[in-house]
């Protein structure tokens, strides 16, 4: 079966291309390369030995849109493609609700009108109200996000869940990912943010290579074990099996399902700190700063869910991810332009 693949230049999408191509499927990737570099899809070619077909463009041009169903028979589309920078998100809101809602809008008015209605979307913990118990259920609180791109996966989810609820024939998985880090462990394909990082593990892998002299660890007065905030890290690899998992069972069930994607273990900013000088040998300076505005002091996923219906659980462990996001960095210390 191909899987149509939307931003699968991109971190995360990179990584599900090659599990796919590894799982025998085919497949077929859109992206317009605003936020990724498209040696991601050679370097999984070749970590593979296999081929996959690249599209360069939007998934807003319906034109192209009609053109790859045409061109392909496609079994399921997984729709990576949006922007993430949620400060970004904050100084520029058009252009995030754009993005990231109309992208959803043509690639669904495609998908009808030729009929193949099977969709996973990368939807996001953000959409999880900030005073929910944890760990985070799928049943738990949603909305009140505090930022526009927060909105646009709150509204994304509610876009898919009312089309699944009209006509029984979608079937649709909306993926909540928690705190994604780490690389393949060849070091060929990881991320590469543009500017400076947004989040955590970025920063620290630039700090470690000399790109940064030191990191801001935002805030120590949380109410949490050691003050720093706790988040739900997951290595990508781990990520991406779950799209295969997903993509397994969207083909074989209509209706639309949530699922969170974490391992249900939280660590904080201090915790992440040590455990990379410790397994990488590397000096890491931090200073303390204040809280950034709209962070919460703890998040983490109940995986429950995940593991009963999708029969996916993360397997890699703290160290592994520390392991493997300084092995991308150091191997490419300025990315996929190294
Ligand atoms: P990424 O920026 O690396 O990948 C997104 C890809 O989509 C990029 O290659 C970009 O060029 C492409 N793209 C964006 N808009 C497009 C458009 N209109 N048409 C075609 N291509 C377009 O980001 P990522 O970390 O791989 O995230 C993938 C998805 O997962 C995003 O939707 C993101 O919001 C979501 N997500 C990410 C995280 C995270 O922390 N990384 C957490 C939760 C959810
Ligand atoms: C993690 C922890 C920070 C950077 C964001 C988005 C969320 C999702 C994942 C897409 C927090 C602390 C960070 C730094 C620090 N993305 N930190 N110094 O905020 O949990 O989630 O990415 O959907 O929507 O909001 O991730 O990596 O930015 O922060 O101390 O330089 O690290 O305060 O406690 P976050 P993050």
């Amino acid at each position: 079966m191909n899987v149509l693949v939307t931003g699968g230049a991109g971190y995360i999408g990179s990584h599900t291309c090659l599990e796919l191509l590894n799982e025998g499927y085919g497949v077929i990737v859109i992206d317009n390369l605003c936020n990724s570099n498209p040696k991601s899809l050679d370097r999984v070619q070749s970590l593979t030995g296999k081929t996959l077909k690249f599209y360069e463009g939007d998934v807003r041009d319906e034109a192209l849109l009609r053109r790859i169903f045409a061109e392909n028979e496609i079994g399921c589309v997984i729709h990576f493609a949006g922007l993430k920078a949620v400060g970004e998100s904050v100084a520029i809101p058009w252009k995030y609700y754009d993005n990231n809602l109309n992208s959803t809008l043509v690639l669904t008015k495609v998908m009808a009108d030729v009929g193949m209605k099977n969709i996973i979307f990368s939807s996001s913990a953000t959409v999880y109200t900030a005073d929910n118990e944890m760990p985070l259920q799928e049943s738990s609180r949603t909305g009140n996000c505090t930022n526009p791109y927060g909105w646009t996966k709150y509204m994304t989810e509610q876009i898919l869940s009312g089309m699944a609820n009209a006509d029984k024939d979608w079937g649709i998985v909306l993926l909540r990912y928690f705190n994604p880090i780490g690389a393949h462990e060849s070091g060929l394909i990881g991320e590469d943010p543009r500017g400076i990082p947004n989040n955590l593990m970025p920063y620290i892998t630039q700090v470690a290579i000399g790109r940064r002299e030191k990191l801001s660890v935002f805030g120590n007065d949380y109410d949490t074990p050691d003050g720093t905030g706790v988040r739900d890290y997951i290595h990508v690899v781990d990520l991406a099996r779950g799209h295969v998992a997903a993509v397994k069972y969207v083909t074989a069930n209509a209706g639309c399902e949530v699922f969170n994607l974490g391992t249900g273990t939280g660590y904080s900013v201090l915790d992440m700190v040590n455990a990379f000088r410790t397994v990488n040998n590397v000096a890491l300076p931090y200073q303390i700063v204040e809280r950034r505005p709209g962070d919460i002091a703890t998040c983490y996923a109940d995986p429950a869910k995940s593991a009963e219906v999708l029969g996916w659980k993360a397997t890699h462990t703290l160290e592994d991810m520390c392991r493997d996001s300084w092995n991308w960095q150091s191997k490419n210390p300025m990315g996929y332009d190294s």
